[in-house]
């Protein structure tokens, strides 16, 4: 048996990039899966990749996750189609640009705690009557090193990203009797946003990769993916309010980290 059977998940982000990873991972190992994705094309593709691949149920939901009411839908149209809800990944985000910190705008670093912390807080609160019915729930965020080491020029990112993983301990901590688990990853992966930051910052990107302790940028399936199953599996069903660095190490030393900016 799959570790992932009968369970179902809803992914946002998951069009492309390291949310189409975990997708990926999750489908692989059995579980049925709602793509909640703004990209109408990129989410379809998902779904299509999803069925064709792993022949598992795979549902397209077309969501903003800056738009409550479309976080709330997400997780309704999860239920209606599957009957049930077991695991929610919040991993969508759109960068908004790098800047100094005095030249960050006040609609730049509210974008960012719309991304990450309000859809995340949405989801979770419309999804926890479902996630606690079958003894199987499991709350999975994606959260940044850019945060936890500070890295520069990017406070929206950092600061959302944070609070994130302070929202994500205090339901775990709130939640642990229910043996309800709500984990953070903090990966480093070659998404389509890594792609376009190291496009454009090579010198940056080349010491990345030769910075990291295992030489390489992890793959969102191969890399990300297992390790998503694991947290959404019976197989951590003792392991919550827990950040998992995904990055090969790049924690330990850090990463040399410096995008240009005027
Ligand atoms: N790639 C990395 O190495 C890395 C490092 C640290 C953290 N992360 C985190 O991992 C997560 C995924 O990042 P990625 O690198 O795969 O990004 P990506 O840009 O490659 O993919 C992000 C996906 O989210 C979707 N999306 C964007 N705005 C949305 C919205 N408003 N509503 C719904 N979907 C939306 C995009 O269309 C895309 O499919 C993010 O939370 C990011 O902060 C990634």
């Amino acid at each position: 048996m799959a570790k992932l059977d009968g369970r179902v998940a809803v992914v946002t982000g998951a069009g492309m990039g390291i949310g189409r990873g975990i997708a990926g991972a999750f489908a692989r190992e059995g579980a049925s899966v709602v793509v909640a994705e703004i990209d109408t094309a990129a989410g379809e593709q998902t779904v299509a990749w999803l069925r064709d691949e792993w022949g598992v149920a795979a549902e397209f939901v077309r969501t903003d996750i800056t738009d409550k009411v479309q976080v709330l839908a997400m997780v309704d149209v999860a239920v209606k189609r599957f009957g049930r809800l077991d695991i929610l990944v919040n991993n969508a985000w759109r960068g908004s640009g790098y800047a100094r910190f005095e030249n960050m705008t006040d609609e730049q670093l509210r974008g960012g705690f719309d991304m990450a912390v309000m859809a995340a807080f949405w989801a979770m609160q419309k999804a926890l009557p479902e996630l606690l019915k079958h003894g199987t729930g499991r709350v999975i965020n994606l959260c940044s090193l850019n945060g936890v080491n500070a890295h520069m020029y990017s406070v929206q990112y950092n600061a959302a990203k944070e609070a994130l993983r302070s929202l994500t301990r205090t339901a775990a901590r709130e939640w642990a009797p229910h043996q309800l688990c709500c984990n953070v990853i903090c990966p480093g992966a070659q998404s389509e946003a890594y792609k376009r930051v190291a496009e454009s910052n090579p010198q940056m990107a080349a010491g990345m990769a030769a910075g990291n302790p295992m030489g390489r940028i992890g793959d969102p399936l191969d890399d990300i993916g297992p390790v998503a199953v694991f947290l959404a599996s019976d197989d951590s069903r003792y392991l919550t309010g827990n950040t998992l660095f995904v990055d090969g190490g790049a924690h330990i030393n850090g990463v040399q980290w410096a995008p240009a900016v005027d």
